[in-house]
């Protein structure tokens, strides 16, 4: 008999397709779900369900796509433009977003959000539902199918549904501001085992359960309409292994070295991120403007070099961010650049995955200054690119990723004096302290990486489902 493959729901798919001149092509996805998930699987044991961001011209493109995606395991779940506006940017970007990253005042509400943002999660039901043979494991992805695991409990009190939430889960203060919480957290409490990257999300959330609902529970399972549910950390790591081999492979070495050709006099300090508010993007320029303010000897001796990748461009604080990002780089340049130095270098677009890892592999420093982050798994993949040459991370406290990649030089982005004195000690740390801080994270990186990650969520489900068995 053939073995029933274990299901993922995400809103985005791993991959998303572009029509370019008639014709269809697959990209891969942006994102640390996509990017991280998508590595730890063998594709053939899992089938993935979610959106390929695209909206098809019509029902001859649309099974264009289902076929072209079926070999992938890729189940495809369209959404219209109405949907995409109320749901994704909607509901998802601009109430849930802002509130999980401690930014309640860019929430937007429009009523038709909610009903959408239900109507959608019941799409999702209904697609995994529609798949012969379900298997019994289903592990829902992150805050835009929040009500999907409680769905899928009510069709099949049998299934084994797990839930990760990859962004972080506010203080239930924060939490109890949205009208609709009740509804979220019943959502969520259909699944046998949530999943957060830190201790203080999965207390967050218990918190707001308790608040909400009235029910007690312990420090890391509670027990709702007579199910015990497990809440409990799980940080998740990278595919460290093919971190190390690309960036070891001659042909990215060769890039790497070309890219450092262009800056013979200078430390090259980089930054990766989507562009999003929650990245600290403004406080990482601002930091640097107020660095170059009180270290002038470092002047044409360092370069800041931001890939910047575009994201949810159509929602209106993320385009007046990409204004004020242009703005202060080009002050930044105005004020200290010249005809044989730019202090900082941006660019709004993604790179080959090669490429990127060229990127870390050549810069001397990399900055993550997120004001709130899940996790931030470019600080892991440029720890991990480091095999050969070493690099200094400057790591905001804010970043999920701080409570593991402790040797990282520690920092809070709102303390624009601190972050500054930060790129200074990391320009003239001494080698040996280098090498001694990126091996101790190198360490973590490698023991806890994505494969340890799956293994982990997916064996503690299922003995969550034995767990509930034997109490009755
Ligand atoms: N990334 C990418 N293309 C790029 C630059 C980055 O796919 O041009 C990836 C990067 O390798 C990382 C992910 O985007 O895996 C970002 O994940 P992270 O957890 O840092 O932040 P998120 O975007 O999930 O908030
Ligand atoms: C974060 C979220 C993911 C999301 C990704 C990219 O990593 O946790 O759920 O897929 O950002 O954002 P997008 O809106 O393009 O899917």
């Amino acid at each position: 008999m053939k073995k029933k493959k274990k299901i993922i729901i995400s809103n985005r798919l791993p991959i998303q397709i572009e029509r370019k001149k008639e014709k269809l092509i697959i990209k891969p996805s942006a994102g640390g779900l996509a990017t991280g998930l998508n590595s730890a699987f063998e594709t053939d044991a899992i089938l993935w369900v979610g959106w390929p961001g695209i909206v098809p011209k019509d029902e001859e493109e649309q099974e264009k796509i289902i076929e072209l995606l079926k070999p992938m395991n890729l189940l495809p779940v369209f959404l219209s433009k109405d949907e995409i506006r109320n749901f994704y940017e909607g509901y998802s970007n601009e109430v849930l977003w802002p509130i999980c990253h401690y930014q309640p005042s860019y929430i937007h509400f429009d009523p038709e959000y909610w009903s959408t943002y239900v109507a959608v999660n019941k799409k999702f039901c209904e697609a995994a539902l529609s798949i012969d043979q379900l298997s019994d494991f289903i592990w829902v992805q992150d805050y835009q199918l929040m009500l999907l695991p409680q769905l899928l409990r009510s069709e099949n009190q049998e299934l084994n549904v797990g839930y990760f939430h990859h962004i972080p889960f506010p203080s239930e203060e924060l939490f109890m501001n949205i009208p609709q919480r009740k509804e979220l957290v019943e959502g969520l409490l259909g699944a046998d085992l949530i999943g957060f990257h830190t201790f203080a999300d999965s207390q967050n959330f218990l918190n707001a359960c308790k608040k909400i609902l009235h029910v007690s529970s312990g420090h890391n399972q509670l027990k709702y309409k007579d199910r015990h549910i497990f809440i409990e950390s799980f940080p998740m790591g990278i595919d460290f292994q093919k971190f190390v081999e690309v960036s070891t492979e001659p042909k990215v070495q060769a890039v790497a070295t070309q890219f450092r050709s262009h800056f013979p006099d200078q430390k090259i300090i980089i930054s990766v991120d989507r562009l999003d508010y929650s990245k600290g993007i403004l406080e990482r320029l601002r930091a640097y403007l107020t660095f170059l303010q009180k270290y002038p000897e470092w002047h044409a001796k360092v370069v800041l070099y931001m890939l910047i990748v575009p994201s949810r461009d159509k929602v209106s604080q993320y385009k007046k961010l990409k204004d004020e990002i242009n703005r202060t780089v080009s002050e930044i340049n105005s004020i200290y650049g010249n005809l044989s130095w730019t202090p900082v270098l941006y660019f709004y677009k993604s790179l080959p995955f090669e490429e990127l890892v060229a990127l870390y592999v050549a810069s001397d420093i990399c900055m993550i200054t997120s004001t709130r982050d899940g996790m931030n798994l470019v600080s892991k993949e440029y720890i991990a690119s480091k095999t050969l040459s070493k690099g200094v991370l400057i790591l905001s406290e804010f970043a999920g990723a701080s409570k593991e990649l402790v040797d990282g030089l520690i920092i809070n982005p709102f303390n624009r004096m601190e972050t500054a004195d930060s790129i200074y000690m990391a320009l003239t740390m001494a080698p040996e302290e280098i090498q001694e801080r990126a091996d101790s994270n190198m360490q973590i990186i490698k023991k806890f990486n994505v494969q340890h990650w799956v293994q982990l969520f997916t064996n503690r489900l299922a003995e969550t489902k034995a767990i509930q068995r034997d109490e009755w």
